[in-house]
């Protein structure tokens, strides 16, 4: 269609995709078949099935089930390559720009891979995807939240080259909200902080949980970014504050819809944000479960919200300027 051409062109940055949660089917069962996996019996046996099972989820936890599961054929850095290049290659298809990706290494060192492999995979994708797409990127790496504060230290501290070599740009949090809240991972955000100055911080907060996650990640961790956030308008003071300080909110239509944290995607707080001078950004989250890569989400968003070009081109700029690469690369996006 020509709004869908129209908002191809855009050029689009994403914020918030899990690399985990680009999996699709389609790698999943041939990775399986490759690595000698045996997925759990509850686990679908069969792309169809599997693919009826994603239709809805009852909330995060649920999805995170089906998650956590998909990790498991993940072993040979090729796999973490795979992954990533299928990912570049179909969010670039939708006409992604830059792309700042998420991963979770406590998902995959429990089966003894180690984190160098992981990210030596994603590093190779990534320098592909510049090299043959014209995509940049940065990786950012995960702490789940529902495991215990000292585990995740502890892979914050095995990851301390990492960030200090500049191969991480930033920090994230992520997995099930809550009882999970920002405060318990102070120290590690400290932690990251010095290991080089130039480290992003970013927390999921405001998705499930309340407007007061959103501000204690801002006040206790000092992100400078949120993802998800969606539930900071119910907090006007707060709502302020993120307009004041320019602070983006990484928002996934097609996953705050998939998991119930909204009944419809018209529900979601965008015009209320646009008017209050939020800035936020339009989202996958994790593709392969929600239905849909970058683009379906700026097309599920204009089937509801219905804006013109004006509206449009600021919400496109504003993902540029809440980007994490250099002035040059955003110059050459504008
Ligand atoms: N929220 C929290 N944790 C996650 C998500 C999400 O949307 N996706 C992958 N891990
Ligand atoms: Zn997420």
């Amino acid at each position: 269609s020509v709004m869908r051409e129209f908002l191809h062109e855009l050029p689009k940055c994403e914020h918030h995709v899990h690399l985990e949660g680009t999996l699709e089917p389609d790698l999943l069962y041939p990775l399986a078949l490759r690595n000698n996996v045996t997925l759990p019996n509850q686990f679908p046996k069969t792309v169809e099935e599997l693919e009826k099972r994603y239709v809805m989820f009852r909330d995060l936890q649920d999805f995170l089930d089906f998650y956590y599961i998909g990790c498991e054929v993940l072993l040979q850095e090729e796999d973490f390559f795979d992954l990533a290049w299928a990912y570049f290659k179909r969010a670039h298809a939708q006409g992604l720009r830059h792309a700042e990706v998420f991963f979770d290494p406590q998902s995959h060192t429990p089966r003894g891979v180690a984190i160098e492999t992981v990210v030596a995979g994603f590093k190779r994708a990534c320098q592909k995807a510049l090299d043959e797409l014209q995509v940049t990127s940065k990786l950012i790496m995960c702490l789940l939240r529902h495991l215990p504060v000292e585990e995740c230290k502890a892979t914050l501290e095995s990851s301390r080259v990492l960030f200090e070599t500049q191969q991480l740009h930033g920090l994230g949090l992520d997995s099930a909200e809550q009882p999970f809240p920002p405060e318990l991972f102070t120290e590690c955000y400290e932690l990251a902080r010095q290991f080089h100055p130039d480290v992003k911080l970013t927390a999921h907060a405001g998705e499930e949980g309340s407007a007061k996650y959103v501000s204690n990640a801002l006040d206790l961790l000092q992100v400078t970014r949120i993802d998800h956030g969606v539930r900071s308008v119910e907090d006007p003071e707060l709502v302020a504050r993120l307009a004041r300080d320019k602070t983006m909110l990484t928002i996934c239509p097609l996953s705050s819809l998939k998991l119930q944290v909204v009944k419809d995607i018209s529900d979601l707080p965008l015009t209320q944000l646009l008017e209050a001078g939020v800035p936020f950004s339009i989202n996958s989250d994790d593709p392969a479960y929600f239905g849909g890569y970058i683009l379906d989400n700026y097309v599920a968003v204009q089937k509801k919200f219905n804006w013109d070009a004006a509206t449009w081109a600021k919400v496109a700029r504003q993902a540029i300027e809440g980007s994490w690469c250099d002035g040059k690369r955003k110059d050459e996006l504008l």
